[in-house]
């Protein structure tokens, strides 16, 4: 087996090699939201190292819950043209480009100015950086349908935009198990 045999996945999508760029928050968007003339151009400097799959950083489904001040989101359709050409870079030599999509629940900084929510009213631990993070708001259950329509709905738009695929991060110290009374844990249960 060499580097540069390429794998069919079970859905039928084929990666050209099994070199992949993985998910780096770039914090590169414009005053939209949306993908920068610079963060097209490091796609494209990507795309011609030639990995055969290329994961975006993550993009916010929610322009309200944002994880840094030049985070890209995509939650309707108003910038789709520059999404568009976002994936055509990725995608300009051969690699499959997906989008990881992302809702950073209670691991949104403080100093964003945001409402943090999450499962849990419980607070990040992440030792001498816990206090840039603010004790979240308990999530009720319209909060947590919301965030789910979300994420389906910047999956609609991603496909639609030509990527390829979506990545979808649920970081167990943001929402998924996200407290110590498990209440994220139950939600991220899968459910019929
Ligand atoms: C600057 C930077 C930004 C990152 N942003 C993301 C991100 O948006 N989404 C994600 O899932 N992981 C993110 N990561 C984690 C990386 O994708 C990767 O999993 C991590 O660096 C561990 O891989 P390594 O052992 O090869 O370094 C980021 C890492 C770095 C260094």
């Amino acid at each position: 087996m060499s580097l540069f045999f390429p794998l069919t996945l079970p859905c039928g999508a084929v990666i050209p090699n099994r070199i992949a760029k993985a998910a780096m928050e770039e914090n590169m968007a414009d005053d939209d939201h949306a993908p920068s003339a610079e963060l097209l151009r490091l796609y494209q400097a990507w795309a011609e190292g030639e990995a055969g799959l290329i994961v975006t950083g993550n993009v916010m489904v929610d322009a309200r819950a944002m994880t840094g001040p030049g985070g890209v989101v995509l939650e309707d359709d108003r910038h789709l043209d520059r999404f568009r050409a976002w994936a055509e870079a990725a995608r300009s030599r051969g690699a499959q480009a997906w989008m990881q999509i992302n809702h950073p629940g209670r691991q949104m900084p403080a100093g964003l100015d945001q409402e943090t929510l999450a499962p849990s009213a419980i607070a990040l631990d992440l030792g001498a950086l816990s206090k840039q993070f603010a004790v979240p708001r308990e999530m009720t259950e319209a909060d947590i349908a919301e965030v789910e329509r979300r994420f389906v709905t910047t999956a609609i738009l991603a496909e639609r935009a030509g990527f390829t695929g979506v990545q979808i991060r649920t970081v167990r110290r943001q929402l998924r198990g996200a407290g110590d009374d498990g209440r994220g844990a139950r939600w991220a249960q899968p459910r019929t």
